[in-house]
C-alpha cells in the first residue's frame, strides 16, 4: 500500500479553496492508502503571525479537517510540533540541501520580497517540508500546483542523502494531483487564501456566506443588469461548477450570456448550494467544539502513531550518518 503524507498550515478556518484544492482529495485518499496528515505549525511560524492566536487556529484547523471527513480511524492526523523528529530530521537534511536551490524557490522569492529582514526559517521552509514527508517515507504527496517546486527539491534532497548515506533509503516522493484547479478567491484576483481575506470558510454560517458572496467579483463586462456576461470570465461561475448540479450550471451560463438575470440572482443560487453542501460538516464541527476533549484525544493518539514511525526513521538516519547512538551511553530518548 502506498504511503501518503500531506500538511496544511493552521490558518484557523478551513475554506473552500483548501477544501476543494486539497482536503477533499485527502478524504478520498484515506480510503485507499496509508495516510499521514499534519497540521504544520512549525511552518506557520516562518511568516509573521499572532502567537496569541496560533493555538486556537491549530485547534480550529483540526476541527475543520475532522468535520470535512478526515477520519482518525482511517488515517493519522497530528500536529507537527508534537512530533519532535520533524525538526530533528529537518536539521539533518539542511546538511545535504544546496543553498542555491533554496534561494531559487519562487515561494521563497515572493515571500522574502515582502520583508526587510528575511528569516532563515523562510529559506529553510522546504527542508522542513522534506523532513515531514521523508520521516514517513511517503510515496505520494497530494499538494496543489504551487507546491510542485518544493516537491522537486525534496526529490533532489532524497537523491543527495541516499547517494551519500544509503542507496534507496528514502523513496522519491511523487506529487499526487487533485482534479480541482487553483481555486480563485472572491476578489477574482488571486488564489483563495485566508491571509488575503478572499475566502469562504466551510464552517461559516449561511448569513455570513451570503455576506461574503454578495460583493464577490464577477465578469467586469456586466456593469448593468442588461449587459450580457461571459461565464468563462466569471469566478462565481467557476464556483457554480463545483457546487451546483449540471443543469443548474447550464442555466447559470445561459442566464449570464443572455443577461436574463443579475449577478445577485446568480450568487443567491450559488450561496444556497454552498450552504447546503456544508451542512453536515457544520453539524459535525459543532459537535466537536462541544467536546474539545475528543479532538485532543484524536491529536494525542495521532501524534503517538506518527511518532512511532518517525522515531524509527530518525534512528536509522542517525545510524547511517555515524552519530554515536544514545543507547550506547544508555540514554533513553
Ligand atoms: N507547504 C505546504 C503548503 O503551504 C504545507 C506543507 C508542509 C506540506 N509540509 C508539507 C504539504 C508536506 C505536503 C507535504 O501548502
Amino acid at each position: 500500500m502506498a504511503r501518503v503524507f500531506s500538511g496544511i498550515q493552521p490558518s484557523g478556518e478551513l475554506h473552500i479553496g483548501n477544501y476543494l484544492g486539497a482536503v477533499r482529495n485527502w478524504v478520498a485518499l484515506q480510503e485507499r492508502h496509508e495516510c499521514f496528515f499534519s497540521i504544520v505549525d512549525y511552518h506557520a511560524i516562518t511568516q509573521s503571525y499572532e502567537p496569541a492566536q496560533l493555538e486556537a487556529q491549530t485547534f480550529d484547523m483540526a476541527v475543520g479537517l475532522l468535520a470535512a471527513g478526515i477520519d482518525p480511524e482511517r488515517c493519522v492526523l497530528f500536529v507537527q510540533s508534537h512530533v519532535p523528529e520533524h525538526t530533528e530530521l529537518a536539521w539533518v537534511l539542511t546538511t545535504v540541501t544546496p543553498l542555491g536551490e533554496l534561494e531559487r524557490m519562487t515561494q521563497f522569492k515572493d515571500k522574502s520580497q515582502l520583508q526587510e529582514s528575511v528569516p532563515a526559517g523562510l529559506l529553510n521552509y522546504p527542508v522542513l517540508q522534506a523532513a515531514d514527508i521523508l520521516l514517513y517515507k511517503a510515496d505520494l504527496v497530494p499538494v496543489g500546483q504551487d507546491q510542485e517546486q518544493h516537491l522537486e527539491l525534496v526529490r533532489e534532497i532524497v537523491r543527495k542523502w541516499n547517494r551519500r548515506f544509503g542507496a534507496g533509503f528514502f523513496p522519491e516522493p511523487q506529487v499526487h494531483h487533485t482534479e480541482a484547479k487553483r481555486i480563485v478567491g472572491l476578489d477574482g484576483q488571486a488564489k483563495m487564501s485566508k491571509s488575503l481575506n478572499n475566502t469562504i470558510g466551510i464552517l461559516d454560517d449561511p448569513e455570513r456566506i451570503w455576506q461574503l458572496l454578495r460583493p464577490a467579483m464577477t465578469d467586469p463586462a456586466r456593469v448593468r443588469r442588461i449587459d450580457p456576461g461571459d461565464p468563462a470570465k466569471c469566478n462565481v461561475f467557476s464556483l457554480h461548477q463545483y457546487f451546483s448540479p449540471a443543469d443548474t450550471v447550464d442555466h447559470v451560463a445561459d442566464s449570464c450570456r443572455g443577461a436574463k438575470w443579475g449577478c445577485l440572482d446568480c450568487k443567491r443560487v450559488l450561496a444556497d448550494n454552498i450552504i447546503a453542501a456544508f451542512v453536515p460538516m457544520r453539524e459535525r464541527a459543532a459537535e466537536l467544539r462541544a467536546h474539545p476533549e475528543r479532538v485532543h484525544e484524536i491529536l494525542r493518539s495521532g501524534a503517538e502513531r506518527a511518532r512511532a514511525v518517525a522515531a524509527e526513521t530518525m534512528a536509522a538516519v542517525r545510524a547511517a550518518m555515524g552519530l554515536l547512538p544514545a543507547e550506547k551511553v544508555a540514554l533513553r530518548r
